[in-house]
This record gives structure tokens, C-alpha cells and sequence, in this order.
């Protein structure tokens, strides 16, 4: 179908389980925040509903929200210039989530890797949530008919299905209503993995809190998960590309960059030949430069939950506002009457 032309708009959420790690500021947070500054319109999403395809203990997950909020506001999202705000607030995302699961096919589903790793051997026993948790991002995403979506690369998949939804569903009922949006991945550090098994994605899930670095970690704890860091004996290269094969190494390195603003080969250039006694240190120095003034301003945020949830719901009402006359036009293109 030829596209029509669609506003430029970003859409992106993070779920508020388990607080934030490195990843999630290196992979996504940080690149939310330079797109504020690219006039264009950019709306953030706490997404509390992907959050319970989990059982999650209600006063945790209050807590948690609200965390990831603090977080995203210290991290610098301005709730002013920026839609900030949790996704059950909105009841429409739920709404249009419904619509696609009647759009998106069992075989897509069967598709993505991140429900066959998160379902693990025990898939009979997973919510339907988690199965279905992909049509739900798609209308998180299209409910805006935003046309980017910052993420980093453990969610192209679920982009590319959202594209899927989006034009199945332009086809089946011959509209060219919902932009089939692009995935924006950029920056050094788009696959934060795992600090004890480079082979591994940095989550908040992973048993060992060793394993990865929380917003919230105070400096000695950064150095030390850093100096605990596992590393191959090798020193630095003097090419980025002979960090292939040395997945620790890597990771290293793609850190530094994602924390200093600057390219793997700058941080290679500065390095080349350093051991890990002298790499490791400067990287902790880094990360606790960067982080401890986001964590510092995340526990003055958090210690006034009211005026959080005073800016979730006035979020929320500014979201609502751009998704209502989109969930009503979709009803109105599949038939249904309201
Ligand atoms: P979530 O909450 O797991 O992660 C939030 C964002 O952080 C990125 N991220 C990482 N990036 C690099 N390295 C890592 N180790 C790492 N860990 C996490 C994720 O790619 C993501 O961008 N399904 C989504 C949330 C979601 C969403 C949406 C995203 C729901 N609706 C609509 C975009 C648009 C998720 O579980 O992200």
C-alpha cells in the first residue's frame, strides 16, 4: 500500500520490574533523551501492564513504577517537553491491544525469541500475557501512530512485528491508517550483555546482582562489580575489530563509549595496549561520574511519591488526548459501535 505521510512521532516504554540497569540507560534512556532535543513530539511509557505478564507483589510494583519514573526524569526526559507517563493510566493501549490480538497470527507469535527465552522449558505454564505481550507493544506503539521507536536491539523483533500488525492490519480492512513504524537503534552500546558472561544480555532478571550495573548501585559497588568484571587475560587491541571473538572485552569497551558520548574506536584509540588494571578503574571512575548524579536526583524524586504520580496522571491525560481519537477511528474501521 503507498504510505501516506505520517508526522514524525517517537514512542518508546520500559517496564517497571526490578529497577533500572546500565542497559536500559545505555540502550534506551539515553538516546530518549537526545530525541527530545530533535523537535520532535516524543512520548515515554512506564509499562506497568507488561510488567504483570509476571506476577509481580502490588506494593512492588507501585514502587517499581514510580522508581522507573524517578529514573526517567533524573536521566533527563522533561515531563513538559516530553508525554511521560504509565501505561494502565490509559486504558485505550489495553483496548487496541485487543484488536490486534485478533489481527496478529499464532505463528508470529510463535516467532519471538523473547517469549521462547522468558517462557523457558515451562512454556505451558507461562501467562497468556507473556504470549500475547507483543500485540499489546504494537498498540502501545500505534496507538500514537508514532513512526519511531528507540529501543535497543533485544526489541527490534517486537518492532518488526508491530510492523506486521500495522500493515495486516491496513490491508484486511483496506485503510492505510497506522504508519508502519521504524526501529531506531543507535549508539555504541545497543547490547549491553552481561558483566560475569558475555554471551549473555545485561537484564534485570539475572540471578547474580553481580552480573549487572543498577542505577541505584552507589559508587563502591560500581567499582567493585566492575573490577569483578569478567575479562579474557589479553590487553586492549589496537582495532575495534580485534575485539571480535572477545565478547568481555567487547562489552567493555562498548560501555565506556555508551557512558563517554563517543565511538568504540575513540575509546580503542585512548586504550590500545592498556591492561585490565588500568582499564577497569578508568571505566568505574566513568560510570560513577555519569551515574551517581542521576541516582542522587532518582531519591530526591522518589521521596515525594505524590508529586510522581501527580506527573503520571497529567502525562497521562496529555497521552490520552492523542490516543482517543485513534482508538476511536479504529473501532469505527473494524465496525464495532460505540
Ligand atoms: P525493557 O523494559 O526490557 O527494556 C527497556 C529498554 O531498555 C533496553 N534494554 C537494553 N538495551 C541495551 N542493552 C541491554 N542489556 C538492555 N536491556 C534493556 C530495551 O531494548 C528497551 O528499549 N517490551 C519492552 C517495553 C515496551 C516497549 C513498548 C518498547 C513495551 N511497549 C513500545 C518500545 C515501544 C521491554 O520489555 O523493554
Amino acid at each position: 500500500m503507498a504510505g501516506k505521510a505520517f508526522t514524525p512521532r517517537v514512542f518508546s516504554g520500559i517496564k517497571p520490574s526490578g529497577g533500572l540497569t546500565l542497559g536500559n540507560y545505555l540502550g534506551a534512556i539515553r538516546r530518549w533523551v537526545d530525541m527530545q532535543g530533535q523537535g520532535l513530539e516524543t512520548i515515554y511509557c512506564v509499562v506497568d501492564l507488561h510488567a504483570i505478564t509476571v506476577w509481580q507483589d502490588p506494593a512492588e510494583l507501585r514502587a517499581g513504577t514510580r522508581e522507573v519514573m524517578a529514573g526517567l526524569i533524573a536521566s533527563g526526559i522533561d515531563p513538559e517537553r516530553s508525554v511521560l507517563f504509565n501505561q494502565s493510566r490509559v486504558s485505550a493501549h489495553a483496548e487496541l491491544a485487543w484488536i490486534f490480538n485478533c489481527v496478529a497470527r499464532v505463528g508470529w507469535m510463535n516467532r519471538m525469541t523473547q517469549f521462547k527465552d522468558k517462557a523457558g522449558r515451562n512454556a505451558e505454564n507461562a501467562s497468556l500475557g507473556l504470549y500475547a505481550y507483543p500485540a499489546l507493544m504494537a498498540a502501545d506503539i500505534l496507538l500514537y501512530h508514532a513512526t519511531h521507536v528507540p529501543v535497543g536491539e533485544d526489541q527490534k523483533q517486537h518492532v518488526e512485528l508491530t510492523r506486521d500488525i500495522a500493515q495486516k492490519f491496513n490491508h484486511d480492512y483496506g485503510a492505510d491508517f497506522f504508519p508502519l513504524p521504524e526501529p531506531v537503534i543507535e549508539g555504541p552500546a545497543t547490547r549491553v550483555m552481561n558483566l560475569r558472561d558475555g554471551s549473555r544480555k545485561m537484564s534485570k532478571s539475572g540471578e547474580s546482582d553481580m552480573e549487572r550495573i543498577n542505577m541505584l548501585d552507589d559508587a563502591d559497588t560500581i567499582a567493585k562489580k566492575f573490577r569483578k568484571a569478567r575479562t579474557d587475560p589479553e590487553p586492549l587491541p589496537d582495532t575495534v575489530e580485534a575485539l571480535e571473538g572477545r565478547p568481555e572485552a567487547k562489552n567493555l569497551v562498548a560501555i565506556y563509549a555508551g557512558l563517554a558520548d563517543v565511538t568504540p574506536e575513540a575509546v580503542i584509540a585512548e586504550f590500545a595496549g592498556a591492561g585490565w588494571g588500568r582499564f577497569k578503574p578508568a571505566l568505574a571512575e566513568l560510570a560513577v561520574e555519569r551515574l551517581s548524579p542521576i541516582s542522587t536526583e532518582m531519591k530526591r524524586l522518589m521521596a515525594d511519591p505524590a508529586e510522581l504520580d501527580r506527573l503520571m496522571a497529567r502525562g497521562a491525560e496529555r497521552a490520552e488526548a492523542i490516543a482517543r481519537p485513534i482508538l476511536a477511528q479504529t473501532c469505527e474501521i473494524v465496525g464495532l459501535l460505540r
